[in-house]
């Protein structure tokens, strides 16, 4: 159930048919060098792009910008502690600032660290300190057919096979990612990160939880946890975060703000540690890259989150996008996750082969039929990896309503139609790191 309606807009503009086609070519095939005001519906992520509440625009304007003290920090070490559950923070410009200071802490040079899977900043983050990160998704994560609650667990077994191989004292950090961005945005159960926990707890290793999407994490499990049917979405947040020792997160998610992020902590040791790679790196330790402003919005945003109302609305308009492309005949990723609904590009392109990138035509296509805006996370994306050729269609918070889910179906229907007519692309100018091509790479229909 709908659960607000508006205060502000914002004009949108769907540009011509011969518009579309010219911005295509002048972005090299690559949506990420598309103008903003060019896309219709921009479902690229939902990563800082959702709508506000006026609560949190009150709170914009009383934020505290003073250098050290502010009142705003105080608000949100109050919203931490009572949402999440910790008592110290120490704010970062974003989430992968957060993965910067605390990795940082905790990594050296030929650590391993494990992760049901790393989100592209987290890996990023492991590897810049020498650290080898391993995934441990569980089996048929990576199929878009079998239909399971947590498909977004990690493997303990597979976690237990890498110790055996490196030794314990190589993996000093595990860490779970809730939802799973990098297995379709996929749930973890609570059963799942108390295991882990205690995996940590017998290889001495620190347990990080990746907070990114911890409501919508705990909305599955009060739904789909026997254990879990009658607590409230904050009460399983709470109760699954708490056996974490540490949290990164980045509040462009479940904060509901356009920035920010923290690390949470109650060890005080690690906490002084982050604190002095924050003065370093992101700001003073109360204010920690963000304005004060942005620290007072989150420190509503986070209590928002986790409102019933909201986080319901979200989860089952997001489901709703799936299963209005599912009816239109696009192959879905199932169960739909959390954030995004996910395509498998590989299926709806039977005659591109993966060398001309299915998932990118997908994501051209929808571009060119309707200005709609996905990500590709395929075979562009992830070169020499056996992952499916998966699009995300990424939903913004608070953000679109059933008219623009209208438009996306009825673009993908389009795109249907002539799905043997489209030519997969090649890469024509590639840039120097190739985990990052998808960024930039411009590219050709073939
Ligand atoms: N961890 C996860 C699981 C994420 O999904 C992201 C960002 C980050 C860390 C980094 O946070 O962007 O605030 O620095 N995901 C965005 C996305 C970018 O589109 O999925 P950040």
């Amino acid at each position: 159930m709908v659960a607000y309606k508006s205060k502000v807009v914002e004009r949108i503009r769907l540009p011509s048919r011969e518009r579309r086609a010219a911005a295509l070519e002048e972005a090299g095939y690559n949506a990420f060098n598309l103008a903003a005001d060019d896309v219709f519906v921009d479902l690229l992520t939902d990563s800082g792009t959702g709508a506000m509440s006026d609560d949190q625009w009150a709170a914009l304007f009383r934020g505290d910008e003073a250098y050290a003290g502010s009142s705003s920090f105080d608000q949100l070490t109050s919203a931490v502690a009572d949402v999440m559950g910790f008592e110290r923070l120490v704010p970062t410009h974003q989430g992968r600032g957060a993965e910067n200071v605390l990795y940082g802490a905790l990594l050296s040079e030929g650590d391993v660290a494990l992760n049901n899977t790393h989100f592209d900043t987290t890996r990023a983050h492991v590897s810049n300190q020498g650290a080898e990160p391993v995934d441990c998704p569980i089996a048929g994560a990576h199929d878009p057919e079998t239909d399971e609650p947590f498909k977004g667990n990690f493997s303990l077994e597979r976690a237990r096979a890498v110790v055996d191989e490196v030794g314990a004292e190589r993996v000093p950090l595990v860490i779970q990612t809730v939802t799973n961005n990098s297995t379709a945005g996929q749930p973890v159960s609570v059963e799942n990160t108390r295991r882990v926990r205690a995996f940590a707890d017998e290889i001495d290793a620190t347990f990080v939880i990746d907070a990114c999407r911890f409501a919508e994490n705990a909305y599955f499990v009060t739904r789909r946890e026997d254990e879990f049917a009658d607590a409230t979405v904050a009460d399983a947040a709470r109760e699954q975060l708490g056996y974490a020792d540490a949290l990164v997160m980045s509040g462009k998610k479940d904060g509901l703000v356009n920035v920010g992020g923290f690390v949470a902590t109650d060890d005080g040791a690690l906490f002084e540690r982050c604190k002095q790679r924050a003065i370093l790196y992101e700001g003073f330790p109360t204010y920690g890259g963000m304005a004060g402003r942005d620290v007072a919005a989150m420190a509503v945003g986070l209590r928002e989150a986790v409102e019933e109302s909201y986080i319901t609305d979200r989860i089952e308009q997001v489901r709703e996008l799936g299963a209005m492309l599912e009816a239109v005949g696009l192959p879905v990723y199932e169960p739909v996750g959390g954030h995004a609904v996910y395509i498998d590009a590989g299926a709806t392109f039977p005659d591109i082969p993966a060398d001309e990138f299915p998932g990118q035509a997908l994501v051209c296509e929808l571009y060119r039929e309707g200005g709609v805006r996905g990500v590709e996370l395929g075979s562009f994306a992830f070169p020499e990896t056996d992952r499916p050729e998966l699009v995300r269609l990424a939903v913004p918070r608070r953000t679109y309503h059933r008219e623009h889910f209208d438009h996306v179906a009825e673009t993908a229907e389009a795109v249907l139609e002539k799905r043997h007519e489209v030519a997969g692309l090649e890469i024509v100018s590639n840039p120097a790191v190739p985990e990052l091509r998808h960024f930039t790479a411009s590219l050709e229909p073939v």
